[in-house]
């Protein structure tokens, strides 16, 4: 089976009750579209975007752990309960800013299994790290770490986000992409049984103007979109691009 297209938005800690109404602009697109389409919004707005029932929603975090002393942090479950059915995991802001490893995004994975999430884990290597040629070692370094066992095409999704794109306007070259793509297929495929049909998301200054070029690289399944997500306007042409 080929690998489920996706379109994602993330709202990082943007988005209120006008970005909210922004979803009722794209009801129509949504149902004609021939990919998934998810946002997700801050935890606080996933259970208002559920009650629209336009998107798929999902959280941007979740605690490796099911219940307990974590002061401000929200379960996989509690996702789950919320109507959410993905989260997204090891954001390279969540790793930069929450000092996350790949031990830890694994172990979170665990738990957005176990709650019965589809993970949307993150990786990608910083500008540093490219102008220093190490991009596939870093990338497979963190695919290994990241990816916990159990893991199969319909629990996980990968997202390439290269540090460096995020925000930037900067975007890396359709053969860049296509050789971490190229890559992380081989070794999904050589680590999972279904690994061929694991979903590869590219992200990283992801807009209407750019989303058809990249679409069109072998095993990108979809991307995973920041500031572009925030309004109809922005986001539908990436959605009918896929
Ligand atoms: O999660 C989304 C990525 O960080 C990409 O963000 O589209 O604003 O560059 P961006």
């Amino acid at each position: 089976m080929a690998p489920r297209k996706l379109a994602a938005g993330n709202w990082k800690m943007n988005g209120d009750l006008a970005t909210l109404a922004q979803i009722n602009a794209m009801a129509g697109a949504v149902r004609g579209a021939s990919c998934d389409v998810l946002i997700c919004p801050p935890a606080l707005l996933v259970p208002a975007l559920v009650a629209k029932g336009v998107v798929r929603v999902g959280g941007q975090d979740c605690h490796a752990e099911a219940s307990g002393a974590h002061t401000g942090d929200i379960s996989a479950a509690m996702l789950r309960d919320a109507g959410a059915t993905h989260v997204i995991l090891g954001h390279s802001e969540r790793r930069a800013d929450h000092h996350e490893t790949d031990d830890v995004v694994r172990a979170k994975a665990r738990a957005a299994h176990q709650a019965g999430l589809v993970a949307i884990i993150c990786l990608g290597e910083t500008g540093d790290q490219r102008d220093a040629g190490q991009t596939l070692e870093v990338i497979a370094a963190q695919l290994a770490g990241s990816v916990p066992e159990g893991a199969t095409a319909a629990n996980t999704v990968i997202a390439y986000e290269p540090v460096w794109a995020i925000g930037t306007g900067r975007t890396p070259t359709t053969g860049q992409i296509a050789e971490v793509h190229a890559r992380l297929r081989a070794d999904l495929s050589a680590r999972l049984p279904d690994g061929a049909e694991v979903s590869l998301l590219y992200g990283g200054s992801v807009k209407g103007a750019n989303a058809a070029e990249i679409f069109a690289i072998p095993h990108v399944d979809g991307a995973l979109v920041g500031g572009a997500s925030l309004t109809a306007g922005d986001f539908l042409p990436i959605v009918t691009a896929l």
